[in-house]
């Protein structure tokens, strides 16, 4: 395991202590959620089971034997437990890296707690160093990117062959400062064609739990 990989696998291992009393969970996506999974096996967690955020966490999940809920059947997604591309000083997120960003803001929204976790590579004073995912309606693509230029600036670019698991494609907003956040998402998500922005500002973790070589760091 690389050391980033062992940070990886100290945070997943330190959010098992926030589902303990879960009976459902929701599962994110990504390198570090990947290690969360494992944890569940390792430390045979009993649950009854797991709202998936993508299709690559689902074929984990049940790989693991963790039954795959869908949201329409679930009353309350008690904690939910994701990674990011990026964090700020205010809990607020850049998330999409790995596409998944529409349905992680579905659960990220319908769960009682957002406990997300990361390596402290990931943490930043102002978010936008990261590109911003953007997932669009395909026949949109040109239309937003040419808006959220003109308006917000950045650099658009097509995440050409890739697809999202909703059918839709992606823009990846580079070189944004993004010193509201929260007008941003807001101002993003109202341009027609988009489904939605990979920014978790609106509604923010809970709780960060961060991974350096020695400590676990809960913000
Ligand atoms: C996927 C995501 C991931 O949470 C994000 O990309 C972080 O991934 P990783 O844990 O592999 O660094 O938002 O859409």
């Amino acid at each position: 395991m690389t050391p980033q990989d062992q940070k990886k696998r100290k945070t997943a291992e330190a959010a098992i202590e926030y589902i303990k009393d879960a009976r459902v969970i929701g599962v994110g996506t990504g390198s570090t959620v990947n290690h969360f999974i494992d944890c569940l096996i390792d430390f045979k967690i009993d649950i009854e089971g797991a709202v998936s955020s993508s299709e690559g966490t689902t074929q984990r999940l049940k790989e693991a034997g963790i039954p795959v809920l869908d949201l329409n059947d679930v009353d309350e997604i008690r904690v939910y437990i994701d990674g990011a591309d990026e964090v700020d000083p205010h809990k607020q997120l850049i998330k999409g890296g790995g596409g998944a960003l529409t349905r992680e803001k579905i659960i990220a929204d319908a769960c009682r707690q957002f406990v997300c976790i990361v390596d402290e590579s990931k943490m930043v004073e102002t978010l936008g160093a990261f590109p911003l995912p953007i997932e669009v309606i395909p026949m949109s693509r040109s239309y937003v990117a040419r808006q959220v230029m003109s308006r917000f600036g950045g650099q658009p670019e097509w995440r050409e062959n890739f697809i999202t698991d909703n059918g839709n494609q992606i823009i990846d907003i580079h070189n944004l400062d993004i010193t509201d956040p929260i007008a941003l998402e807001k101002a993003i998500n109202d341009i027609p064609g988009v489904i939605t922005v990979g920014l978790f500002a609106i509604k923010p973790a809970d709780i960060i739990l961060i991974a350096s070589d020695d400590e676990i760091k809960v913000m």
